[in-house]
């Protein structure tokens, strides 16, 4: 008998690949999907704990299960991912009724541990070992890269696709708890990347985004042979149907001529490129030990200028890191009015207990200071979004047609109508919304921009030539 699955899923690009992949192993075991958790024979939360707000929505999340749970006691409740490995048993204690508690390196296993549950054997958890709980190898081998067989109709469209190409991270920027939930940082073997995205591409995908936490430090030893991203770039470019390719994150340390050129020479390679400065102090850099100084990061925008003069560059942010002044903070508001990021992420700073951050420096900026900060960095930055977007005004762009857009699957939620308002991405991930007819999702077409937001540019799609002189931009 179908069994139904509720997910709700936070965090990175590597958990919305997680969910996708948990998904589909659950299909294979008769489940399909609901949105209802009242619904759900079985709710998963994959989680993420890079900052605790993220942890805080989950765990209000469970408490509202209780009463679900009370009146259901069959409903297997799961908690996977990040938060599973950092909190593991604390979970079963805040939230005694949950089932079962699954890490990132443990998520193949998902379909058997509710099985388990099924059958009456108490709660499940499957953790991986902690950075201090063995050695290198056997640390590794804890942190199972899952990736499973894909199915095409599990992915947010089927003309996308995330493929991980590394997992864990071995930076250990003193903020941050990815490395310690995530494990140490693992190159995926070519031939594994290279023949999952051969197999999407026969299901129709155009378009593949490369997952690692720094995913320019990719690098893969066989003997004598290393690969490194860029030679992963050139193989994956001969793959017939991909068209785009592009990859995140990139660590700016790692950010090498080779990888730029290839960017360069390869015409599938999606020409944005997202490498986080975090802030523009040098004092702060190094209290995070992220590795570079400012002028270091400035040298490599220019390298990167140079080598992709079109190229649209992302930027993330952390306010309010411990002992960041007015000055410091000054500093990084100057930065992103000069380099004039596409985009910028920004975050306050959220201490997590256990990283050398909090062991070392007190979380000392006042919440309603980070806030301002947050406020002040996102207008700038928004301005100068906005600036740019209206560069495109009446220029035509190639847009891969994703689908409906947001606006119009909220006032269309019944409406089956072939034309509605499509959204998709150009080349350099900008995103564009025009009016279109659901036959052409998945396409790549050009559209004329005729106006521009901060986030969004609006068009109309151009179509060919119907006569000699005819001439229409409109479907
Ligand atoms: N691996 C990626 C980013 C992972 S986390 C990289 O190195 O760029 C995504 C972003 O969250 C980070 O770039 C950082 O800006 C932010 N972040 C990480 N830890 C944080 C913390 N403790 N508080 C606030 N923001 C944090
Ligand atoms: Fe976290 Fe730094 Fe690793 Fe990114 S590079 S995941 S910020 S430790
Ligand atoms: Fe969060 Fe884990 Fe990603 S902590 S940001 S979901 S790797």
């Amino acid at each position: 008998m179908t069994k139904k699955l509720y997910i709700e899923t936070v965090g990175c690009q590597m958990n919305v690949l997680d969910s996708e992949l948990v998904v589909a192993s659950l299909r294979k075991h008769d489940y399909e999907l609901t949105d209802s958790t009242t619904d759900a024979d079985t709710i998963l939360f994959n989680t993420c704990s890079v900052r605790q707000h993220a942890e805080d929505k989950i765990y209000s999340a469970l408490g509202r299960l209780k009463n679900a749970k009370k009146s259901n006691p069959n409903k297997i409740i799961g908690v996977l991912g990040c938060m599973a490995q950092k909190d593991q048993r604390l979970i079963f204690q805040r939230a005694p009724f949950v089932d079962l508690i699954v890490g990132p390196g443990q998520l193949h296993q998902v379909p058997d541990l509710i099985k388990e549950v099924e059958a009456g054997a108490g709660q499940q958890l499957e953790v991986s070992l902690g950075r201090k709980e063995g050695s290198r190898d056997q640390i590794e081998r804890s942190h199972e890269s899952f990736d499973p067989l894909r199915d095409p109709a599990m992915r947010p469209t089927p003309f996308q696709a995330y493929v991980r190409i590394q997992i864990g991270c071995d930076k250990f920027c003193t903020y941050c708890i990815v490395p310690s939930v995530r494990g140490p940082e693992q190159s995926r073997p070519p031939f594994q990347i290279l023949s999952e995205a051969q197999q999407l591409a026969d299901e129709g995908c155009k378009e593949i985004i490369l997952l690692g936490q720094t995913v320019n430090s990719y690098r893969f030893r066989d003997g004598e042979q290393e690969t490194r991203l860029s030679d992963l770039l050139y193989s994956l470019h001969e793959i017939d149907g991909i068209e785009r390719i592009k990859f995140i994150t990139n660590y700016p340390k790692d950010m090498t001529d080779d990888l730029l050129e290839a960017v360069r020479d390869l015409p599938k390679c999606s020409k944005y490129l997202h490498v986080p400065i975090q802030t523009a102090s040098n004092r702060l850099l190094e209290r995070m030990k992220r590795g570079y100084t400012v002028e270091e990061y400035l040298v490599m925008m220019d390298r990167i200028r140079e080598w992709l003069p079109e190229v649209a560059v992302t930027s993330d942010f952390i306010v309010g890191f411990c002992g960041e002044t007015e000055e410091d903070f000054q500093l990084t508001c100057d930065l992103v009015r000069e380099q004039r990021f596409k985009n910028s992420f920004i975050f306050k700073y959220s201490e997590r207990p256990g990283t050398k951050g909090a062991e070392h420096y007190p979380d000392d900026v006042p919440d309603e200071v980070k806030r301002r900060r947050n406020n002040e960095l996102l207008a700038i930055q928004n301005t100068i979004s906005e600036e740019d977007n209206q560069r495109f005004l009446g220029q035509e762009v190639e847009v891969l047609v994703e689908g409906p857009s947001k606006a119009s699957l909220k006032s269309d939620a019944n409406n089956d109508s072939q034309q509605v308002q499509l959204t998709g991405r150009t080349m350099c991930d900008r995103i564009v919304v025009f009016d279109g007819n659901r036959r052409q999702i998945g396409q790549t077409l050009p559209v004329k921009i005729y106006d521009a937001s901060i986030h969004t540019l609006f068009g109309l799609v151009v179509t060919q030539h119907v006569g000699p002189e005819l001439f229409s931009l409109r479907t």
